[in-house]
């Protein structure tokens, strides 16, 4: 169910996406399938291998779980997607979504060589878990179109955008957030700036005290999460939840929330950083807190 935003100008214009990781692929699949031209950017040519592996295996996993349609066959697909090493190739895009690695730095880094490249863009999409959208913003030349576009995981199967309204944002931005939001198929809530945005500011800590809690000796993984589904009726426990999202992406989360805040309650637990460590990443290594099967 998306809102009474009108989404349909998107249709037919193209849409850079920055980084084909986890949210980057899942991404790119849901623009194209609801119509859009896509360019996905990656560091290399093996990593924008996987990239189209991971689409074609989300693709797959939508038709099969019976996920919402449109269902757009394979090479329909594959022509709807472009992928490239060169940033440069982004000038056309009415939309860039950039969903690079959860770092400051490295966002920083990336966000200073933009430049010229997306000075056209109508929006710019931070989709960050956790990094304050404004300190981004700054470093392109219009922060105005400047929005967070916090997506959540899948991508396909989930129904919601939280956008988050930088200090420059401008409304028409605004706007235009809630309308790609639409068009992808979402609805979309609208919260303010800082570490953590509204959703990950609470969600980080609940899922780093639900370590602590397995850590302390008081619940096994698997009965922390049965309390969270069958007692409090969510879909899933914090611990499925950090498997489903990735624990490097947890972990560094926190970082940065500790970073911005001080606040010592958002310090890891050492558990997860073990686990990040050996590279117990979650559903996306085959194991976690769980272990999973396929991807
Ligand atoms: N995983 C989630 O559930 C989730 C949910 C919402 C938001 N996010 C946020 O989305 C962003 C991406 O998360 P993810 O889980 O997809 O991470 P990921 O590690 O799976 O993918 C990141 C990708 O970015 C690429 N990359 C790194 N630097 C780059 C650069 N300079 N240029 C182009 N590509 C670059 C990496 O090669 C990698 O393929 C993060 O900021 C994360 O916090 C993640």
């Amino acid at each position: 169910m998306s809102d009474s935003v009108d989404g349909t100008a998107f249709r037919n214009q193209t849409v850079g996406i920055i980084g084909g990781g986890v949210m980057g692929c899942d991404l790119a699949y849901d623009a194209a399938r609801h119509g859009g031209r896509v360019i996905l950017v990656d560091l290399s040519d093996e990593l924008l291998e996987a990239a189209r592996r991971r689409i074609t295996t989300t693709a797959r996993m939508v038709r099969l779980t019976g996920g919402p349609p449109p269902h757009p066959a394979t090479d329909e697909l594959d022509s709807a997607i472009r992928l490239t090493t060169d940033l440069g190739d982004l000038g056309d895009a009415t939309v860039v979504i950039e969903n690079i690695i959860e770092n400051i730095a490295a966002k920083r880094e990336l966000y200073a060589g933009l430049g010229e490249t997306v000075a056209d863009v109508e929006l710019f999409g931070v989709d960050s878990s956790c990094i304050p959208v404004s300190t981004l913003a700054e470093l392109l030349p219009h922060p105005e179109v400047v929005a967070g576009m916090h997506l959540f995981n899948p991508v396909p199967l989930t129904r919601l955008v939280e956008i988050v309204r930088g200090r420059l944002t401008s409304n028409e931005t605004l706007d235009r957030a809630r309308a790609f939001a639409s068009f992808l198929g979402k609805r979309s809530v609208v919260v303010n700036d800082g570490p953590g945005y509204a959703g990950n500011r609470v969600l980080m800590l609940t899922i780093n005290e639900a370590v602590r809690a397995v850590d302390d000796g008081i619940a096994s993984p698997a009965d922390l999460d049965t309390i969270f589904r069958d007692g409090f009726s969510h879909r899933m426990g914090p611990l499925a939840t950090a498997d489903l999202i990735g624990l490097d992406t947890i972990l560094a989360s926190l970082e940065v929330l500790l970073e911005c805040t001080g606040d010592p309650r958002f310090e890891p637990s050492p558990t997860l950083r073990r686990m990040v460590a050996d590279g117990r990443l979650g559903r996306k290594t085959g194991r976690g807190f769980f272990p999973y099967g396929g991807r």
